[in-house]
């Protein structure tokens, strides 16, 4: 069955963990919901994931639309989350209810997600009073890079740990039916998490949030540009397939590949006649 918002603030109610991770391809998220994750995030990590960037500012509607659409159609069950891309939501309220509408219905969107607190809740509001499902995302927020000044722990001091609480139930209160929590002090999270009605999804925010949600290529080991402290490496993926590549360009050179068993075959008498 696929999985809703209903989902979400049952999994609340029971205390049932959550699992978010983040895809960008079709046989990737068909993967992924073959293994029964909750929700798939098509974030825009995609950025430095997938295209390369150094940050998430330069990601456009255009490559979330085309990349959400993708997972969407390899994911079955589990929710699809499409990450509002920089400068989608932040210039008006009708500009973001008209992108948050476009990754609805161009890219199958189940939710959209967006970074920020109070300064973002009239842009939730409407989004949600449309009909479209927003996942907030609080701490650290990568679209912001320039205004923080680097990737580092957010809310350690009172004014931002406060400020984060504040945020916190404004999203709640807006409609959001869930909160992404990154890069925040496990202790911070957890009280969060236990003031919140609707669940938390923790990255790098300890094991008091609702749920978690990890970047594939982190959790695979296959993106070496840098390594956030909060990332767990559950497989090897990155030395696997760089032995693989290497395995097909050695026996490509030395003739062992193809062998005749990934060969099509022609009848001799036609090959005779060809060669008359
Ligand atoms: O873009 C992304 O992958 C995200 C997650 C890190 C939460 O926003
Ligand atoms: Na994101």
């Amino acid at each position: 069955m696929k999985k809703t918002v209903t989902t979400f603030a049952k999994a609340k109610q029971s205390g049932e963990k959550l699992t978010m991770l983040t895809a960008y391809d079709y046989s990737t998220a068909k993967l992924m919901d073959e293994s029964g994750v909750d929700a798939i995030l098509v974030g825009d990590s995609l950025g430095n994931v997938i295209l390369g960037y150094d940050s998430t500012v330069a990601v456009t509607m255009e490559d979330m639309i085309h990349h959400g659409a993708a997972v969407a159609r390899g994911a079955k069950e589990a929710m699809v989350v499409v990450d509002m891309p920089f400068m989608s939501y932040q210039t008006s309220v009708y500009d973001a209810l008209v992108n948050a509408g476009r990754l609805m219905k161009e890219a199958n969107a189940g939710a959209v997600k967006l970074e920020g607190g109070e300064s973002v809740c009239e842009v939730i509001k409407a989004i949600t009073q449309a009909g479209i499902p927003v996942m907030a995302h609080l701490g650290l927020t990568p679209q912001s890079v320039n205004a923080f000044g680097g990737f580092k722990v957010q809310c350690k001091d009172e004014l931002s740990a406060k400020k984060l609480v504040k945020d916190a139930l404004a999203v709640q209160e807006a409609g959001a039916f869930a909160v992404v929590l990154e890069c925040v002090p496990a202790k911070l999270a957890e009280y969060v998490t236990s003031i919140l009605d609707i669940p938390t999804i923790g990255i790098g925010a300890g094991a008091g949030c609702d749920g978690q949600v990890l970047v594939y290529q982190d959790m695979l080991g296959m993106f070496s540009d840098y390594t956030p402290k909060f990332v767990k490496k559950y497989a090897d993926a990155g030395t696997f397939m760089r032995q693989a590549f290497t395995d097909y360009i050695n026996e490509t050179k030395s003739g062992a590949f193809p062998s005749e068993e990934h060969c099509f075959k022609i009848d001799e008498d036609v090959m005779e006649k060809v060669m008359e």
